[in-house]
């Protein structure tokens, strides 16, 4: 199971940290849960990925794989489907590690970190 962990304090924009009483991150969380409740994909919520100065920001993970972290994500809809298509690719593959021609073209020039897993 692939897991998107979004987080939810992240800022709305550069100058302002909410958007009728949301913060960017929550507005993101929302979207991403409702694109991934049919999608095969569990989203959880983290405060801080202190990745704060590119916001909005996500994790993506699964047990014995390769964890992904990207961010300078606008707190919108689309950034929630390229999102969970991408972890649905991540689920499908062995390693986590995805093809570039399988990447969504929302996900390009959003990866900030690749964590290689424990196990
Ligand atoms: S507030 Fe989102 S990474 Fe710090």
């Amino acid at each position: 199971m692939t897991t998107i962990i979004v987080c939810d304090t992240c800022n709305y924009s550069l100058l302002e940290k909410t958007h009728n009483d949301k913060t960017g991150g929550e507005i993101l969380a929302e979207h991403v849960e409702r694109i991934a409740a049919d999608a095969g994909v569990e989203v959880r919520r983290q405060s801080c990925l202190m990745g704060c100065e590119r916001h909005c920001n996500v994790a993506i993970q699964g047990a014995g794989k390769l964890t992904y972290v990207l961010g300078k994500f606008d707190p919108e809809a689309d950034s929630a489907e390229a999102i969970v298509e991408y972890a649905q690719r991540h689920a499908e593959s062995e390693t986590g590690q995805v093809p570039f021609k399988q990447w969504p073209q929302g996900v390009k020039g959003h990866f900030v970190a690749r964590i290689p897993s424990l196990g």
